[in-house]
């Protein structure tokens, strides 16, 4: 529990919106390249620039290291996850593209792919089967002549749901399309091996899962991507000034203007305290929290929880549609008012999602954790859930 801008002390449940409190160390990581570095990279060499420079390729590296990734010039930089996904959809597809993709995309995904209608990409969506799963073998029949891209979250931020990207991976390699991963619900909460699972663009943020600052994001690409992908900004790069070509190799291919340097040491310190941690040991706190919470949850009639009740295919993200007993803005308003525990209600800007769950359009209170979030604030959180619906 911690004080937040209130004078009540404040449960964060919110941390697939983005995490609370960050990582040690990020703030003073970012204050301290605006007040003692506060110098561009790739330009120049005076010692500040090189050490920025060396900071910049040192969380490449980590980046690198954490996703499973054998080449730090594929990992990106971008302004954030919405980015990543747009530079992936808009850099790979060209018209007559098809594309598969889960019924539980959120609007990242789902906004840029609808616009791409327009420009002759088509796309259908694989259904789910028994309890929560990608029907994988109907992904199969689905696949097109023409399908060049199959693109999945890999944890829905409306129910939790972990879809299976490495049976995903194996099924495009043996088919020969891409396949690019959501890991904005699972990159800092679930191992992730991009080399193993056959993902060729993983695009992960840095303010959720890995509790680093907001406004910087990365996109690691397989060689065969990186090549395949249209860069969708283009400018000054600091390298092959002597040009007005974009220059073909990595990183600087995808990475033009000046970087988020702030974004990027507070994603450094992040990741530091992450490989202090580290992932598996994060993931076994938070799947002991959420079994708590979900037998709790089981106790409590006339409620629904949205996609499986298996914690280990789940990441601590619980959705509770109250409908039957109370209107859902009416429990969250009551649980941030009255108790301090702050969820997010609505429709999670994945429509798809709520429809695929028969959520639509009342959408759910969701409760998203953390390992840094606490056995005595779920049995809190359930105590206050039953006094809202008493
Ligand atoms: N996409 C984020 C969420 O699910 C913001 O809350």
């Amino acid at each position: 529990m911690f004080q937040k801008n209130s004078s009540i002390t404040q449960i964060y449940f919110d941390q697939a919106a983005t995490s609370c409190p960050k990582a040690f160390g990020v703030g003073e990581a970012m204050h301290c390249y605006i007040d003692t570095v506060c110098a561009n990279v790739n330009r120049s060499t005076y010692a500040t620039a090189t050490e920025a420079a060396i900071r910049v390729l040192e969380t490449r590296e980590k980046l690198c290291a954490l996703f499973g990734s054998g080449d730090p010039t594929h990992v990106i930089f971008t302004a954030g996850q919405t980015i990543s996904l747009n530079m992936v959809i808009k850099g790979l597809l060209r018209p007559g593209d098809h594309v598969l993709v889960s019924p539980l995309e959120h609007n990242g995904v789902m906004r840029p792919l609808t616009q791409m209608l327009d420009r002759g990409i088509t796309f259908d969506r694989i259904p789910l089967i028994g309890d929560d799963e990608l029907d994988l073998d109907a992904a199969r029949r689905m696949i097109r002549p023409n399908t060049r891209l199959m693109m999945l979250t890999h944890a829905s931020n409306v129910s939790g749901t972990i879809l299976p990207v490495a049976s995903a991976g194996t099924l495009c390699r043996e088919k020969g399309i891409f396949l690019a991963v959501d890991a904005a619900q699972t990159a800092g909460h679930l191992p992730i091996d991009l080399t193993s699972a056959g993902i060729d663009a993983l695009c992960v943020p840095s303010h959720k899962g890995l509790r680093g600052p907001s406004g910087i994001g990365a996109m690691l690409l397989s060689p065969g991507c990186a090549k395949a992908l249209d860069p969708l900004i283009t400018g000054g790069t600091g390298s092959d000034s002597h040009t007005e070509l974009q220059p073909d190799y990595m990183p600087d291919r995808f990475e033009s203007g000046t970087p988020n340097l702030p974004g990027i040491y507070g994603l450094h310190a992040a990741l530091y305290e992450l490989e202090q941690e580290n992932v598996s040991s994060r993931r076994v706190k938070e799947e002991a929290l959420l079994l708590l919470f979900l037998s709790g949850l089981d106790s409590i009639a006339g409620i629904r929880i949205l996609g499986t009740r298996d914690p280990s295919r789940k990441v601590a993200l619980v959705s509770v549609d109250f409908t039957a007993r109370r209107d859902n803005a009416e429990v969250a308003d009551r649980l941030a008012n009255e108790f301090g525990i702050l969820t997010r209600c609505g429709l999670h800007c994945a429509p798809n999602a709520h429809k695929t769950y028969g959520t639509f359009p009342q959408g759910t209170v969701r409760f998203s954790l953390n390992s840094t979030n606490t056995i005595d604030e779920i049995v809190f959180t359930l105590t206050a859930i039953q006094k809202t619906l008493d």
